[in-house]
């Protein structure tokens, strides 16, 4: 049974694994464990294409650096993380963003090796040899023009190490203008501004400034520092068209300019590295971020090292299907790419070099419901980092951020979700956070207007940060269509509110608990017990409703949201979709489609499995939907839909993700899918599926272990018969945090197999927002 079992496990194992009854014996677990390793179970590659944007090149978690090719390929579109598998590659930069949508971030500070003439009348550019190969830590491209490229990556710099063919004139291209571009959006394009390199003949120094992109579109400034292993024979520069021989200084001050410099080590050196540094602070800071003891293989090694230590150690997967294990090490390295960790790197004024930072929350509304509550498991340390780093952009810059990268906010999609976030940690304990500046925080984003920003998507506005329709929401308890995604919007601000109540009651503020109570129920304001929908013998939906109190909307559609996007009732989701995104009170929503029988024929509606496709993993609106079943005691639909929707729209390789990764928001989905477990994000309480992995430990901070079996497990065996928690028999399809995640860990003792049996008969999840 077991010859065929993919056992994964680096940690030393206290007791024996089991797997189906049987005792895995220590000698099969060693031998795996000494040629397999989690790195080696990472594609990075996955979701790279068909839309996923996942940033493929050298990191480290969350690291400032993400040293990546960039690629011109029309027929690809945009690259939006650089990459992109065919076209030529046209520069190595430092920095990007991963599994994002809206326009290309960043790809500035790079550097292009190449042999033969210089030629200022083209883009420089290599073409690949085959495909770029990659594993964690390192990424090379074998090229057809007598170059080949490795690069790793540390948290602030990273190493490029150029091999030049037998022969060939050994030159590096240092592009100051270079960055990512994007030709299908150009509303959203980056501009180049100004820059300086100020070069030796063995390293330069220098900044370049874009502007431009998405969200807001100040101009901002990276620095950079670099050296070469040997020093080139001849420096000359290059402005637009004119090259200057022997020349190591240049500025320019001219938007979309080409200007650097090349750098040319002659025809006997074989091979050239260069460290190159980056900062938002000054050259000196640029230089300082490199380290100096580590050459090209020992970063390498580092890189993998702490991938190990933050992320892959942490876990012990066991699953006779090599798929599993593949699919669960990928998805855990892209849930671990954004935010990024700036601390001591914001240039705006106030800010202190120790006070926390991340930037590239690419997007909050995207990461809240899954990304956010697994970071404040697997890593309670950056669950509170990233706390602070809202509440410290709110201190300094004015306001939490719903979306942000380049040091500036920009842009809201529906409700100020960071203060989902922060109850997320808060309800969870997550240590060293001020709770009375992120409460003051939130508190704003729920009472205070922000101020107006010019947005030709949304010409109403305020779409930069906070909730851009307050007014309304104060006024009427819900948005009026005078306000663009006046539905989703109504739908955002009622969970948030909620947010905030939760975190007040644990501060003590029973006045406020009771007030964001109240307003958390504001989304049934716009529940219209009368609307329909064709082809559907249910009545009641949400609806756009007017100031007057009126909905006047009998052509609406609850299975349309006509272009989801800014200018829209709803954006990312149909209203039909919004209408179950109030996590915080199921109860209230099945009592207002009647019946249980209704809430769940409802949910049969929106999925192939029993209905049509209405509903959209790849949009996270719909995130929870399938896990709801579970609110009325039918856990083994929960099962069904979540294993329909892993194996309909997540796939293996390239193309794998249904959509944007969303800057991991998707891997963190197939996570907790693989696990059998699934947050309320704001809440303490995870809805109970069923696991895909036959084993699992997570090793947690506190030095406890939270770990899942599942006896019986196979294609057929899926539903669960009977379950036992920390050894206990357990009833309900539902957990809490401390129960699985507390001082003393957890265990989930799954029994399954072919029987679509009720086994849920204790209480259904809690509804904390339920007011009754
Ligand atoms: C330098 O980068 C700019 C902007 O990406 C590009 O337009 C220009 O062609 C590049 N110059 C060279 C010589 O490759
Ligand atoms: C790449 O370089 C070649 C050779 O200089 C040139 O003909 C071609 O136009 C360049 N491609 C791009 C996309 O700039
Ligand atoms: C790619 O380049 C690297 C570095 O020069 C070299 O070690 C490797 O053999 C090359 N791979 C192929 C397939 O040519
Ligand atoms: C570069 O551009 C920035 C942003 O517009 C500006 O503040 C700065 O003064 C410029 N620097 C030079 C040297 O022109
Ligand atoms: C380049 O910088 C690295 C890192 O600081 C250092 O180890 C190396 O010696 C430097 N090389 C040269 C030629 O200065
Ligand atoms: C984030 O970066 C800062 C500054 O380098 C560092 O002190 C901190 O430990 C980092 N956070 C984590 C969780 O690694
Ligand atoms: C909002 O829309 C209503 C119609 O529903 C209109 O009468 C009212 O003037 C609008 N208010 C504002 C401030 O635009």
């Amino acid at each position: 049974m077991w010859l065929n079992l993919v056992v994964f496990a680096t940690a030393t194992l206290a007791y024996p694994w089991v797997v189906d009854g049987n005792v895995i014996p220590a000698w099969l677990l060693r031998h795996r464990t000494s040629d397999s390793s989690a790195l080696d179970h990472v594609d990075l590659f996955y979701g790279t294409e068909g839309g996923g944007n996942v940033f493929p090149g050298a990191t480290r978690p969350f690291g400032m650096a993400k040293v990546g090719v960039d690629v011109i390929d029309p027929s690809f579109g945009n690259s939006y993380s650089g990459y992109a598998p065919g076209g030529v590659v046209t520069g190595i930069s430092m920095m990007h963003e991963s599994g994002t949508g809206g326009a290309p971030q960043y790809g500035v500070v790079a550097q292009l090796p190449f042999t033969g003439d210089f030629n200022p009348h083209v883009q420089t550019n290599l073409s690949r040899a085959h495909s770029d190969s990659a594993k964690v830590g390192y990424y090379a491209v074998n090229t057809t023009n007598g170059v080949d490229v490795e690069f790793s990556a540390g948290e602030r710099f990273g190493i490029l190490k150029y091999n030049y063919h037998d022969g060939v004139d050994a030159k590096v291209l240092v592009n100051v203008s270079h960055h990512l571009t994007a030709p299908q959006r150009p509303w959203w394009t980056q501009y180049f501004v100004n820059g300086s390199i100020d070069a030796t003949k063995s390293g330069y120094h220098g900044y370049t400034t874009i502007k431009g992109g998405w969200g807001d579109q100040k101009p901002w400034t990276l620095y950079f520092c670099a050296n070469f292993s040997s020093a080139a024979q001849s420096v000359s520069s290059f402005q637009g068209t004119t090259v200057e021989q022997n020349r190591v200084s240049i500025s320019s001050t001219e938007q979309d300019d080409s200007f650097g410099l090349v750098f040319d080590f002659g025809s006997r050196v074989s091979e050239v590295v260069s460290h190159v540094g980056i900062s938002f602070i000054s050259r000196e800071q640029a230089c300082s971020n490199i380290n100096h003891e580590q050459d090209f293989n020992s970063l390498v090694s580092e890189t993998q090292r702490v991938w190990n230590e933050e992320v892959f150690d942490k876990f012990e997967v066991v699953s006779p299907e090599p798929q599993v294990v593949d699919q669960f090490y990928t998805n855990l390295y892209g849930a671990h790419l954004i935010p990024s960790n700036r601390t001591g790197e914001n240039p705006n004024p106030g800010w202190k070099p120790d006070q926390v930072y991340y930037d590239d929350f690419f997007t909050i509304w995207d990461t809240f419901r899954c990304l956010n509550p697994l970071h404040n498991i697997v890593s309670r340390k950056r669950g509170s980092e990233i706390v602070q780093a809202l509440t410290n952009i709110y201190l300094n810059e004015g306001w939490t951020p719903d979306g942000r990268s380049a040091n500036q906010n920009g842009r809201t999609q529906g409700g100020s979700n960071s203060d989902i976030v922060m109850a997320d940690a808060f309800v969870k304990h997550i240590p060293d956070v001020d709770w009375e500046q992120a409460y003051a925080a939130m508190k704003q984003n729920a009472e205070v207007q922000p101020p107006y920003w010019y947005d030709s998507f949304a010409p109403d506005a305020s779409t930069k940060q906070g909730r851009g329709a307050l007014p309304d929401w104060l006024q009427y308890g819900y948005i009026t269509r005078n306000y663009t995604r006046s539905v989703s919007r109504t739908m955002e601000y009622a969970y948030d509110d909620f947010a905030l109540s939760q975190v007040a009651k644990g501060l003590g503020l029973s006045d406020d608990h009771a007030k964001y109570l109240r307003r958390s129920s504001q989304w049934q304001n716009i529940w219209n017990k009368d609307a329909q929908a064709d082809g559907y013998d249910y009545k009641g939906f949400i609806q756009p409703r007017d100031a007057d109190g009126s909905f006047n909307y009998e052509d609406y559609d609850p299975m349309s949201c006509g272009g989801c996007y800014w200018g829209n009732d709803e954006y990312e989701g149909k209203p039909v979709e919004y209408g179950f995104a109030v996590p915080h009170d199921i109860a209230k929503l099945i009592q207002l489609v009647g019946s249980s029988e209704t809430f769940a024929k409802r949910i049969d509606d929106l999925y192939p499995l029993h209905g049509k496709k209405i509903a959209d993993v790849g949009n996270e609106p719909s995130f929870l939907t399938p896990f709801l079943y579970n609110f009325v005691n039918e856990q083994w639909k929960s099962v069904e839909l979540v294993r329909y929707i892993m194996q309909h729209d997540f796939h293996f390789g390239v193309k794998s993700l249904p959509g944007n990764s969303d800057g991991g928001a998707m891997q963190a989905w197939v996570i907790f899918s693989l696990i059998g477990i699934y947050p309320i994000a704001g809440t303490t309480t995870y809805l109970i599926a069923s696991p895909f992995v036959n084993h699992l430990k997570l090793h947690l901070e506190n030095g406890a272990v939270f770990e899942v079996s599942a006896s019986g497990l196979s294609s057929d065996n899926i539903y669960v018969q009977s379950l036992k928690i920390n050894g206990e028999k357990w009833n309900k399809n539902w957990v809490d945090h401390d129960t699985l995640f507390g001082p003393n860990g957890g265990s989930m003792e799954f029994v399954l197999g072919s029987s679509q049996v009720v086994w849920d008969t204790g209480s259904v999840p809690p509804s904390f927002g339920h007011i009754n």
